[in-house]
């Protein structure tokens, strides 16, 4: 076993809510909890874990097949497929809505679910935390991974410990034009900071200690409304970050999220909000179909077996973080349809807006022609009146 890879994978999809956009069904985790099981049995994965943010389901799977293993992408699909089943028979509400295709290719990677994964040997204590958000999208990571690798006002050990004193590198994906770069940090942090500060469209996508040459985090970059050309719910994305012996400390990893920071994808995916942290159970959101919510899962490996999770939100510490998110959130709301609530126009492309502004597309009249140009009204005032 010893020096042998393990691969953690982490999958999820929204195949369906209950109530609405709000949460999923018990029915839906527990058929998901026995195909896993199932996989277990027949030695496909050494042990996987069923977590829930809001609508979304998250399969937590270790195993020895390597990141895009055919078999573990095409065991991911079919579990979401039975679960869909479930969602059908109880008709709760966008049954199947993230598998974009019905024939599946060997990989899910642009089939709609969010994948991320990483495979390493396991340390001789290996703390692992699983992130899980709903009602948002991959770039709400681009601000929590910069303040645990890069922010020594976030995390003591880049100035403390000398295994971290050197940094850590940023692979940058960007989502528009399908390419990456990587940022060597402490050094090219302003630069990347150009990139990441746009999170709709540049995407923390992993992060390598320089030290230790092992990687410390990666997440999903899947954008569903950019693969599929429009509106077809939210990319709610989750990632995998390594803790202690040279990287962040548990502590350090969770503390970025003790700041709601405002991400995009509330309410129709088209609204910013506070990233609220909380515990699975409080996992449900429902105030404007928000605010947005992340869930953090920690877990000790053991041989790739998953010991735990703790879900480390239920932390009453983490009561200031919800009280300044709901505050933010009334803040917020009050703006109503107005920016920066709702995003900006760019960012509704993929949204239903562009058929409302098509309808109305034809009465806008040039400026600059001079036809148009002329006072079409005259206003009434009082000494015409008769
Ligand atoms: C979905 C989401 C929701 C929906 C909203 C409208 O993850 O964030 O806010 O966008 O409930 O849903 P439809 O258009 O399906 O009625
Ligand atoms: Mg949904
Ligand atoms: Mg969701």
């Amino acid at each position: 076993m010893e020096n042998q890879k393990v691969t953690l994978s982490v999958i999820k999809a929204d195949v369906g809510g209950f109530v609405g956009h709000s949460s999923v069904h018990p029915d839906m985790v527990k058929k998901a909890w026995s195909v896993l099981e199932e996989a277990k049995g027949r030695g496909l994965l050494i042990d996987a874990y069923v977590g829930t943010v809001g609508d979304d389901v998250n399969l937590i799977m270790t195993h020895r097949r390597g990141v895009d293993s055919e078999d573990i992408h095409s065991l991911a699909w079919n579990t979401f497929l039975q679960v869909t089943e479930v969602a059908k028979e109880l008709k709760l509400y966008g049954a199947g809505q993230d598998l974009l295709s019905t024939a599946f290719s060997g990989n899910v990677k642009g089939m709609g679910p969010g994948v991320a994964e990483m495979e390493f040997v396991e340390r001789p204590s290996e703390p692992v935390v699983v992130f899980m958000a709903d009602k948002t999208e991959p770039g709400a990571w681009n601000f929590p991974l910069f303040r645990m690798f890069a922010d020594p006002f976030n995390t003591a050990g880049l100035v403390i410990d000398p295994k971290m004193h050197d940094g850590f590198l940023f692979e940058v994906h960007d989502l528009i034009e399908h390419k990456k770069i990587t940022f060597s940090c402490p050094e090219e942090m302003y630069d990347m900071l150009v990139f990441i500060g746009t999170p709709g469209r540049y995407v923390i996508k992993s992060v390598y200690s320089k030290t230790l040459n092992e990687i410390a985090a990666t997440t999903s970059t899947q954008r569903l409304s950019l693969m599929a050309g429009r509106y077809i719910g939210k990319d709610d994305p989750v990632m995998i970050v390594r803790a202690q012996s040279g990287l962040p400390a548990v502590g350090e990893v969770l503390e970025p999220f003790a700041f709601p920071h405002l991400v995009a994808g509330w309410m129709r995916g088209s609204h910013c909000g506070p990233l609220m942290p909380v515990s699975m159970a409080d996992a449900r959101p429902s105030r404007f179909d928000g605010p947005p919510r992340v869930v953090a899962l920690g877990f000790q490996l053991a041989n790739g077996r998953l010991v735990g999770p703790n879900d480390f939100f239920s932390d009453k510490s983490f009561d200031r973080a919800r009280e300044m998110a709901n505050f933010l959130a009334d803040y917020m709301r009050r703006l109503g349809p107005f920016e920066p609530h709702r995003l900006p126009m760019e960012e509704m492309e993929y949204t239903t807006m562009p058929e409302v502004l098509e309808k109305l597309a034809p009465r806008f009249q040039s400026l600059d022609d001079e036809a148009t140009r002329r006072v079409e009204y005259q206003p009434v005032v009082a000494s015409d009146v008769e």
